[in-house]
Order: C-alpha cells, then structure tokens, then sequence
C-alpha cells in the first residue's frame, strides 16, 4: 500500500512538473479591474506587452469593471489556479477593499500568491481646464466656499481616486457630490469635456492630457517633483503638506497556482521591468519602479498586509 501511495505522489509531482515545464502552452488572462484606458489598465499593457514575449505567449487583459474594482479582484481570485488567469490588483483592491467592503469574498493577504510590484503611481489633484482657481490654494479656497455645487470623479468606492480623494476631501473638510465610474479612464473623458470638476488620480494616466493643456494640474501628493512633471509643484509646496499619497499596481496570481507557475510570472515581470523601453515608458507616464528590493512576491505579500493594516484605520468610517 506504501508502495502504491508513494508511486501515487511520484506521478502527482512529476505531472506537476510537467505542467510547470509547458507553462505557459496558451494564452494567459490577465483581469484588469477597471475600464480599459485607465491607470491600471495602462500598467497592464505595458508589463504585459512585454512579459508575453518572455514567456512565449499573449497575454490577454480582460477588462472586469465594477465595484471599485473588487468585481474583477473576486473573479480572478476564484478562478482555476492553473496560471491561465492573472490580475493587476492595486492599492484599492488589495489594500482599501476590506475597510469599505464588510461582505468581501476575497482576502487580500491570503487568497493570492503575489507575483510582484508592477509600478507606484503619484497622485495628482487635477480639475477640468476652466476650473476657476489658477493654483493650489485658490482651488482648496473654492472648493471649500462651493463644496455644495461641485462634483468629484471616481472610479468605484474603494478605487484609488476614491479613496485618495477621501484623503483629499477630508483635510479640506469638504463633502462634494461624488460621481462613480467604471475606471478614471472614462472618468477623465468627462473631466476633459469639463462634465466633473476635479478628480484624485494615478500620474500614469494623467500625463498626456496635463502637457495637452485638456485638464489642469495642481500638485503632485508626493515630497519631490515628478521627472514626467517638472513643473507640477509639489503639495508641500503648493500648500497641502499633510496631503501625501503614492498609490501602486501590483500583478498576483489565483491563491495555490503551483510555485513554478509563480516563478515563471514573476521572472517574466523582472525581466519587463528591466526591459529599457518597458521602463522608458513606465517612467515617461511618471510611474515610479520598484527597487529590485521591492520585486518578488515575498516583498508584494508582506507589502499587501501592511497596506491593509495602513488603510482600514482611515477608511472605516468613510462614506461608502
Ligand atoms: C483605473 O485604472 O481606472 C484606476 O486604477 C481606478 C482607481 O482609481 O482605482
């Protein structure tokens, strides 16, 4: 019987290994959580790009919008552990979403083997081109005389222009009317169009439009300028010092998807990130690399439980 059980666990390894070996054979899905043309959806396509060629297969995003992202998170984290279904997860899904969703079918810190850090991404406040403030304090002074009449965008509660606005809204001690939508790329179409006033948002997906004059910039929420930027001062020195937040994307993979698999997705994601026109891009979109300290999924895994330990305490008694 020992024999036979053995002999059992021999076969069960060798075909692990075998699968591992082939790994990738197909296509791989990678859920972006949000609508395409957003931040997040911008990180995914460049890493992606990229990590297709290295493994030898296309890497498929797969746009699951809603809920601020948690939709697309729970769909990923429940589907088959086979490496075919990746996800670029983020600051909200993997660090806001237990404070703001009390029925959360996933955890972040448990129910994901974390393949690494894809990029940081500064938050910039920005408004529609006409918004009546020429700087910082002018804007922080109309939003808190007209907090009635004005509208924030965002991309789901919990998203990170929700919760980085949060931020944002409650130092100004201001309570706007808050408009929802499926990713902060069709949110910034309307503020373009001038249809929401201002928004919190991931640099990635602002720089085009700021250096096209179609939104205006007030600072960026971190110590020192954007090189992507140059000339977007700081909140320290526009006027908000206590207004600092870097938000980030992150790729993880279904919950026991085989060690091999993992190491394959994360050598893959190393290799895009040492990549210079990879990295040309992410840098030229003002994202911000993670140290070769800061790669792997033992760093992400750590990082994620900080995150959420970081963020609950601010988030839970939030507007939901
Ligand atoms: C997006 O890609 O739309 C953003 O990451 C959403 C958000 O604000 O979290």
């Amino acid at each position: 019987m020992k024999k036979l059980i053995l002999a059992l666990a021999a076969t069960a390894m060798m075909a692990g290994a075998a699968q591992a070996q082939s790994y990738p054979s197909r296509p791989i899905s990678m859920i972006v959580p949000f609508a395409a043309g957003g931040p997040t959806d911008i990180i995914a396509r460049i890493v992606g790009e990229h990590m297709s060629k290295s493994l030898g297969q296309q890497i498929v995003v797969e746009n699951v919008a809603g809920a601020g992202g948690t939709t697309g998170i729970t769909r990923a984290a429940q589907s088959k552990n086979d490496g075919y279904t990746i996800m670029m997860g983020h600051m909200g899904t993997h660090g806001a979403a237990p404070a703001l969703y009390p029925n959360l079918k996933y955890d972040p810190a448990k129910d994901f083997e974390p393949i690494g850090m894809a990029a940081g991404t500064p938050i910039l406040i920005v408004a529609k081109k006409d918004f009546p403030a020429k700087d910082l304090k002018e804007m922080m002074a109309y939003l808190k005389a007209n907090s009635d009449k004005v509208n924030q965008a965002h991309a789901g509660i919990g998203a990170v222009s929700h919760m980085t606005c949060i931020m944002f809204n409650s130092q100004l001690g201001i309570k706007p009317t808050a408009v929802p939508y499926s990713g902060t790329g069709p949110a910034l179409n309307d503020l373009v169009s001038g249809q929401v006033d201002y928004m919190c948002d991931q640099i990635v997906n602002l720089v085009q439009q700021v250096k096209a004059g179609a939104i205006k910039a007030y600072a960026i929420a971190t110590p020192v300028r954007s090189p992507a930027l140059p000339d977007l001062p700081t909140t320290i020195e526009a006027g908000m010092p206590d207004y600092q937040v870097t938000a980030w994307n992150a790729i993880f993979a279904p919950k026991d998807t085989p060690k091999e698999v993992v190491t394959a997705l994360t050598t893959a994601l190393n290799k895009a990130l040492d990549d210079d026109a990879t990295k040309g891009r992410l840098l030229e979109l003002g994202g911000v690399l993670p140290t070769k300290d800061e790669r792997g999924g033992k760093w992400l895994g750590e990082f994620v439980v900080k995150e959420v330990a970081r963020w609950t305490p601010v988030l839970k008694d939030a507007p939901k």
